[in-house]
């Protein structure tokens, strides 16, 4: 089962072009080796540069997206998206991307959140050092024939505090690097324990103290409601008039205006800028004031990252394409990259187990428990309810349901979500997912596992019973009689039926009784009713997996 996009046509993993080939449209600039693995599986279109017009006229076509920070992806880009089911994003940063729609809409967001980080780490200190030694001034200066080393005097990092606001992935590794220059470091991040800050030899601040203390300070947050405008005019003001700002983080988190009066007025050494608040940044103020060096968003523009993001991207968006699922989704419940393996098979049986009761249910639906135990419990719950979920609410709905947006759909649906976890092994199963759903007064359970890699259904409201939960089923429930069976195999037979697999349970003899039969065919509407009809029947319910 694809359960991340369940209804698109799967690529065969040889990439046959026999079966339809996904779309893919890549519109920003990408480095060959991730172009030439989406060829391999994909048909993919490269056009670099579209306006948000030309992109909503090019995107209905395709079922992926493939952006670096150039491209907008707004709501009404998704909106033109009738096909997509994912945008990858080559690079780290996510805020070029209307993530909240995109969840609406299930379209799984990834990004390549790390191929890049020594990159924009080794940027970050090319800026320092080319702002503390006048690097591309003097440089320049040289070009013209000036020889005038005493308007070049420098400051050194050795005994300065650098100011890192986002101790994350970059922001730690610019604490290391700057160590190494003998700096100490201080950090802003509201996020990150004190544990970690010892961890990377950082001293943990407020905003406004790293602001009055530090030489040098260095923005590595995302770009997000709660940093854009960060570092506006008050904030500004609290710099040392002899101390060096860097973003190579993203635009508009220090406010451009503001930041260019206080270098105009020599309220600030100097700064450097990677990123604007509108790129190319045809109109900031800052582009004629002193003391300021730029790069046009350089920080991840090695080689070595481009070739890393690309493949990261690439690789993602085709398992994604295939239905699998990407480590790297960003509006997706997280699993650590060790964990995967045990879940994977759990989300299908998952899927399976909410299809299954969503078929015997045949109605509305109030509410669904889940409920694990063993080792699965040990686990975030929350990508095996999704999964549960989609199976559950999927086929009866238009909207696309998948993981991302499994949910958020059951919420607008007022279906209510409960999860359950048992650390201890229940019955003889070492992992265990019990799904409960209640539809008016009717409360029905499914129970499965994997046994052997494959995924079994072993209970069915309080009956045992090991079902193969795959293609068509007949499910029963009668009084348990001498000749049931052989009367369901007879009027099967008849129609043509051939019964690959049958399970029966019961509590009592000529009790209540579950038959299960895997059939090879869909069993017609009038042969239902004949089944129905047998005496000792109760019901009789097609499911189809
Ligand atoms: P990350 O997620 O590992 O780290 C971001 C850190 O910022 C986190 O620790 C988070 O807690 C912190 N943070 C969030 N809100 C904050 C706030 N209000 N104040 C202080 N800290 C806050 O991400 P990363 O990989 O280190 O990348 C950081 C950013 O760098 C990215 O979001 C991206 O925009 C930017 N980036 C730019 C380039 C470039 O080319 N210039 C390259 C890569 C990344
Ligand atoms: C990022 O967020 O990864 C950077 O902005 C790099 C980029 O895409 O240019």
């Amino acid at each position: 089962m694809s359960w991340v996009m369940a209804d698109t046509t799967l690529l065969s993993r040889s990439g046959s072009r026999s079966q339809p080939c996904p779309t893919v449209l890549v519109a920003d600039g990408l480095a060959g080796e991730g172009l030439a693995l989406l060829h391999e599986q994909a048909e993919v279109v490269v056009a670099n540069g579209l306006t948000e017009q030309q992109l909503i006229a090019r995107i209905p076509r395709f079922d992926a997206l493939i952006v670096r920070s150039q491209a907008r992806v707004t709501a009404k880009v998704l909106a033109a998206g009738q096909r997509l089911r994912i945008v990858g994003r080559a690079g780290t940063g996510v805020d070029n991307i209307d993530l909240a729609e995109a969840t609406r809409r299930g379209v799984i967001v990834v990004n390549a959140a790390t191929a890049n980080t020594h990159a924009a780490v080794e940027h970050t200190l090319a800026l320092i050092l080319s702002l503390a030694r006048h690097v591309p001034a003097a440089h320049a200066a040289v070009r013209q024939g000036c020889w005038e080393r005493g308007e070049f005097v420098g400051v050194e990092l050795r005994g300065k505090m650098l100011g890192i606001i986002g101790l994350g992935r970059i922001g730690s590794l610019v604490a290391r690097r700057a160590q190494a220059f003998e700096m100490t470091v201080l950090a802003h991040d509201p996020f990150v324990s004190e544990d970690r800050a010892r961890q990377v030899g950082v001293q943990l601040s407020g905003l406004e103290d790293l602001l009055r203390r530090a030489d040098f300070v260095s923005v590595h947050a995302p770009l997000t409601s709660s940093t854009a405008g960060l570092l506006d005019a008050d904030k500004l003001a609290l710099l040392k008039p002899t101390a060096r700002l860097i973003n190579c983080a993203r635009g508009g988190i220090v406010d451009e205006h503001a930041l260019a009066a206080a270098l105009k007025a020599g309220r600030l050494a100097g700064a450097a800028v990677d990123v604007f608040e509108t790129e190319p940044p045809r109109c900031s103020p800052l582009l004629t004031v002193p003391n300021v060096v730029f790069t046009p968003h350089l920080g991840a523009s090695t080689q070595e990252a481009q070739r890393g993001v690309a493949l990261d991207v690439a690789e993602q968006t085709l398992a994604a394409l295939r239905g699998e699922y990407v480590a790297g989704a960003v509006n997706a419940p997280f699993i650590l990259p060790g964990a995967l393996s045990l879940l994977q098979p759990y989300l299908d049986l998952a899927e399976r187990l909410g299809s299954f009761l969503r078929q015997v249910i045949g109605g509305r639906i109030d509410e669904m428990e889940v409920a694990l135990s063993g080792l699965l419990a040990e686990h975030d719950s929350a990508p095996v309810t999704a999964a549960a979920l989609k199976g559950l609410i999927d086929p009866i709905t238009d909207e696309r349901v998948n993981i991302v947006n499994a949910r958020h759909v059951a919420r607008n649906r007022g279906l209510r979500v409960r999860e359950r976890k048992e650390s201890t092994a229940k019955s003889n199963y070492a992992n265990l997912i019990e799904l409960r759903v209640h539809s008016g007064e009717v409360t029905r359970l499914v129970a499965g596992t994997i046994i052997s890699d494959v995924p079994r259904i072993v209970g069915i409201d309080d009956f045992d019973i090991d079902v193969h939960p795959f293609g068509h089923l007949l499910v029963t429930t009668h009084r348990d009689r001498p000749g049931v069976i052989g009367r369901v195999g007879t009027l099967l037979g008849a129609g043509d039926i051939n019964i690959s697999r049958m399970q029966v349970g019961r509590h009592v003899p000529r009790g209540e009784s579950i038959m299960v039969m895997n059939v090879d065919e869909p069993v017609l509407p009038e042969l239902l009713a004949e089944l129905a009809a047998l005496s000792p029947m109760q019901s009789v319910i097609p499911v189809s997996l």
